[in-house]
């Protein structure tokens, strides 16, 4: 399996693999402008030649970002993809000297064993919620919210904080 970054021959099958589980209600559509806007914030899974998953990060004030639109091809669930996705969006957003990242989430196991830890939504800053616009539980989201610390060491450049990173994934379960 391989983890790269989108480009717009990527488009469609993001917007399909976006669109088969906003279908199922387990994430909000995104339409293919917003994916184009967006899409080097995309990460694409690869596997024997196919789009078997993606996901979006989306850099906010504070030196937060989150984890949005995550999703893989059904028929390739359970194969590690999914975490390997993430661990790559850690990655990412270490080197771009964040401090924190997020996401709103059903898929509590699978963050949890990447490190993250439930907050209180509440705790998330006001500007968050414009992607909510739209979305008909609104005003009853049943997403949690989970956040992880990514290591950032002050006066270190961003390999040596990404080396940090990936050491302290094997001592310290955040
Ligand atoms: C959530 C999702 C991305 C997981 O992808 P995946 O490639 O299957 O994940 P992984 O194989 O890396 O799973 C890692 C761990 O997460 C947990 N996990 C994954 N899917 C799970 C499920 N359906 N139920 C319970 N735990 C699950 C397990 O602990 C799993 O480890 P294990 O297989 O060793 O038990 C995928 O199921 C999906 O696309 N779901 C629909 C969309 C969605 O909910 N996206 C998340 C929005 S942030």
């Amino acid at each position: 399996m391989k983890i790269r970054q989108a480009t717009l021959k990527d488009v469609d099958a993001i917007v399909h693999l976006i669109n088969v589980h906003a279908e199922m209600d387990q994430m909000l559509f995104r339409s293919r402008e917003d994916v184009e806007t967006h899409i080097l914030n995309f990460l694409i899974a690869e596997k024997d030649g196919c789009i078997a998953g993606a996901c979006g990060l989306s850099f906010g004030p504070g030196r937060l970002v989150e984890i949005r639109s995550l999703a893989v091809l059904p028929d390739h669930y359970r194969q590690g993809i999914g975490t390997a996705l993430v661990n790559e969006c850690i990655v990412q957003a270490t080197l771009a000297d964040c401090e924190r990242i997020f996401v709103l989430t059903y898929a509590i196991p699978l963050f949890k064993k990447l490190g993250f830890r439930i907050i209180n939504m509440d705790q998330l800053p006001d500007k968050i919620w414009k992607d909510c616009q739209g979305c008909r539980k609104q005003d009853h989201c049943d997403e949690t919210a989970m956040i992880r610390n990514l290591v950032q060491v002050a006066g270190q450049g961003p390999e040596q904080n990404l080396n940090n990173e990936l050491r302290s994934t094997t001592t310290d379960k955040r």
